[in-house]
């Protein structure tokens, strides 16, 4: 089949203003391939950088270009991954050196109240220059370490009996209002520039 290269380059550039540089979606040990895929998913739909996966059981392959190859998770992911850079760490104390490294600051995602500082999802701000956004393992959830290296832990508020979201649900939700949030930024900064 013929790829439409001209129609793949004309919507990367018509979505390119809107992408959020700088913005990372971690996940934390997953489990499900098909959470790992909708993730990916969410984050190239609404215009996340990059995916960091912490897979110390080895289920994902080293390479990007590798993953993108694979059909477990390119069919859940809706081929996303092909657009979308995903990079795979051993650890949690690997990823955070990672992060620290290039100046990122890490929050945490979790139905429950972990660490010193909480919010509800739309009370808090994202706008920080470099921004890592965590989230935990279907079962444990994220881990202490990752609570302890971060600046603050934000929560879905919970209305029902159960008592989480599912992973993949959690992101769409979580990161619509983080890249609302950093598009409105981005766009106030760049008119003040501009002086306009
Ligand atoms: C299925 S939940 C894990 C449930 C686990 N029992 C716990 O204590 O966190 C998987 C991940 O989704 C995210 N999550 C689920 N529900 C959430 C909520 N209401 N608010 C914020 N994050 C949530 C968190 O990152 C969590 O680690």
């Amino acid at each position: 089949m013929e790829v439409d290269k001209s129609g793949t380059r004309k919507r990367a550039n018509q979505i390119k203003p809107y992408r959020c540089k700088n913005l990372i979606c971690v996940l934390e040990y997953p489990m499900d391939m098909k959470n790992i895929g909708t993730v990916i998913r969410n984050v190239n739909a609404l215009g996340v950088e990059k995916t960091y996966i912490i897979d110390p059981r080895n289920s994902l392959p080293d390479e990007w270009q590798e993953m993108r190859e694979r059909k477990s998770l390119s069919k859940p992911s809706v081929s996303a991954i092909k657009w979308s850079f995903v990079k795979r760490f051993d650890s949690t104390e690997e990823c955070l050196d990672h992060l620290a490294n290039n100046r990122f600051t890490s929050i945490v995602t979790s139905p429950h109240v972990k660490g010193e500082d909480n919010f509800i999802l739309h009370e808090a701000d994202y706008t920080q220059p470099r921004l890592a956004v965590w989230f935990g393992n279907e079962s444990r959830g994220i881990s202490d370490l990752a609570v302890k290296s971060s600046d603050f832990c934000v929560s879905i508020p919970m209305f029902g009996m159960i008592e989480s979201l599912n992973l993949g649900t959690t992101s769409g939700i979580v990161l619509y209002e983080v890249t609302k949030q950093r598009r409105e930024y981005q766009e106030k900064y760049k008119r003040a520039n501009r002086g306009t």
